[in-house]
């Protein structure tokens, strides 16, 4: 894929490392204020490492707490709605920090961090996180096309240096290996809702049963219906509040790679070459080997 010249404004940056992880300058630049940041006991976190669904349970979740009402689901975007704690460094966008500290509770906050780098008042508050992991080489691809697009990250390069890149956590919040299992293994002792893309994918109306359990909340069934339609890949890629078409193509260029690009398990065979793929084998079984965490690369 072709480099792009970029304005002086949003240039591709090099990456900063923050206690070994990988992060874009954008996640770094105002991380005194993150690791002081106030979280709330009636916080709900939605995190993820990148590429794994956090939209799709973002628009779900804010759908649950409004029993289903399209209309006020469409009052302002999807990153002004569920806000990322740590993104800053975009002119034309307060920090998360700034936004989330004069939103009224109860606050949506979405982050991508790994779990050893969020803000120390989060250990204090015992808030309820819904946590959304997706298989390792859906996630490859779709970040690669995504980081493609998307001129806060440095270049991806060829998908065979990417994946390289990737393997070895060279990548935007580090390694996806560490992200999935580190969160995975604090869901003892915290209120975390760890769900899969791919359960997802298979039966949705399932899956925000779970949520709705999780949320302690009811909705009727007509309600539950609704949800399900409107939190489908079609519906989703034509909204502009969940589609990320507000954002300005300076920054997130959609002609490169949509947004909502394809939204299907298994997309990596149509990009993995077979040597490819039995290396990533190989070295996921290596970095995966001793947890119970398990994924499905297809359905
Ligand atoms: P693809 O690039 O594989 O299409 P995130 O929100 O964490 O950045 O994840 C983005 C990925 O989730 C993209 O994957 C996107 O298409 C997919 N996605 C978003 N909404 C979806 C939906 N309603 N159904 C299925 N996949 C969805």
């Amino acid at each position: 894929m072709e480099k792009i010249e970029l304005p002086e404004e949003y240039p591709r940056k090099e990456w900063k490392i923050m206690q070994g992880v990988h992060m874009t300058q954008a996640c770094v630049d105002n991380w005194e204020n993150v690791d002081v940041f106030q979280v709330r006991s009636d916080d709900l976190f939605i995190a993820s490492y990148p590429k794994s669904g956090t939209t799709w349970i973002s628009e779900i979740v804010d759908m649950i707490l409004n029993n289903g009402d399209v209309e006020k689901c469409k009052r302002d975007s999807i990153h002004n709605r569920v806000v990322m704690l740590e993104l800053a460094g975009i002119k034309t966008m307060l920090p998360g920090t700034e936004l989330l500290s004069k939103m009224p509770s109860p606050r949506l906050i979405k982050t991508h961090l790994p779990i050893q780098l969020l803000p120390k008042s989060f250990w204090e508050n015992n808030c309820k996180i819904v946590y959304v992991a997706r298989n390792a080489k859906d996630v490859a691809v779709s970040s690669y096309y995504f980081y493609s697009a998307n001129k806060l990250h440095p270049h991806p390069g060829t998908m065979q240096e990417y994946l390289e890149n990737f393997k070895a956590g060279r990548v935007s919040f580090g390694s996806w290996y560490d992200h999935v299992k580190g969160w995975w293994e604090k869901r003892m002792d915290l209120p975390i809702l760890y769900l899969f893309y791919e359960d997802m994918k298979e039966d949705l109306r399932r899956e925000i049963l779970k949520v709705v359990g999780f949320l302690e909340k009811h909705l009727d069934n007509d309600v539950l219906e609704k949800i399900v339609r409107h939190a489908s890949f079609d519906v989703m890629k034509d909204n502009p509040m969940t589609n990320y078409s507000l954002i300005p193509s300076i920054l997130l260029d959609q002609s490169i790679s949509p947004f909502m690009r394809k939204g299907v398990s298994g997309d990596w065979k149509n990009y993995f070459t077979v040597e490819q793929n039995n290396k990533f084998d190989e070295d996921y079984r290596k970095k995966m080997s001793g947890t119970t965490l398990c994924f499905r690369t297809e359905i």
